[in-house]
């Protein structure tokens, strides 16, 4: 306990406006990553790690969409859906990929295999990727050319893999997320500088606004998107979220806007 104290106090010298992101984190260490528990009369702790476990919600909901659409031989609406969506996997791709080195931003796999074995190696999250990489531009191809049957068979082969490297990391990552926080590792700086550092300026406006909008479709009677927007809350500087906040709001509902706010200023 006693380095687990030493090192969110590391985390609060690196960012002292969000600090008690880690002692939420801390004291949840036995919850769900993508959940919020909360006793009671007390507010809900933000969950940083949400951003990538939540993160898989927008992938499937987003994918659910398609899926239909495809399913329905709706192409058009498909195929623009589908480019969000690739370029959004992409992004939280590259956040769990990083630099594929010790150099920052290392990403949440490199994180993984410096601590525990190799995990992500040995277990072959890397060369899922090649895979998937390979499906998608496969099904890129069959959007480009237009034809409903290849379509179909290519986006169908990607959701199969697609679903289960969700599920496998899933498996893997959870316990390893929980075993971070339960050390006192600085979750906050690895979300900061060894994943978020992957996410381009470019790309962030993307990578919040679909998020937003998937996860407040496909909320599925869990706080979702509350949940993820309140650990892109906690993983900020004041000057990011100034920009993010807005992203954010132009994206939900008045319903789900106020709902993320309430929980960001309990
Ligand atoms: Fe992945
Ligand atoms: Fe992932």
């Amino acid at each position: 306990m006693g380095c687990a104290q030493s090192k969110k106090d590391e985390e609060v010298v690196a960012a002292p406006s969000n600090d008690d992101a880690a002692e939420g984190e801390a004291k949840d260490a036995k919850d769900e990553v993508a959940k919020e528990e909360k006793a009671p009369d007390e507010k809900p702790k933000p969950q940083i790690f949400a951003i990538m476990r939540n993160g898989h919600e927008v992938i499937r909901g987003a994918q659910r969409d398609v899926q239909k659409m495809v399913d329905k031989g709706k192409m058009k609406e498909a195929k623009a859906l589908w480019a969000k969506m690739h370029k959004w996997a992409d992004i939280h791709m590259k956040m769990e990929e990083g630099s594929g080195t010790d150099e920052s931003p290392m990403g949440m796999f490199r994180l993984l295999d410096k601590n525990f074995e190799n995990i992500a190696k040995e277990q072959g999250l890397y060369d899922d990727h090649v895979e998937l990489n390979k499906l998608e531009e496969a099904v890129d191809a069959a959007f480009e050319k237009g034809d409903k049957k290849e379509i179909k068979e290519a986006f169908d082969a990607f959701a199969k893999a697609n679903t289960s490297h969700l599920e496998k990391e899933e498996s893997i990552m959870m316990p390893k997320i929980k075993e971070f926080i339960a050390g006192g590792h600085p979750m906050k700086k690895y979300m900061q500088e060894e994943l978020l550092a992957t996410v381009s300026d470019d790309q962030m406006e993307h990578f919040i606004k679909f998020a937003n909008e998937i996860l407040e479709k496909h909320s599925e009677g869990e706080p979702r998107v509350r949940v993820f927007d309140h650990a892109l809350k906690a993983a900020s500087t004041p000057e990011q979220w100034a920009k993010w906040d807005a992203w954010i709001k132009e994206s939900l509902s008045k319903k789900s806007y106020k709902e993320v706010q309430d929980a960001i200023q309990a």
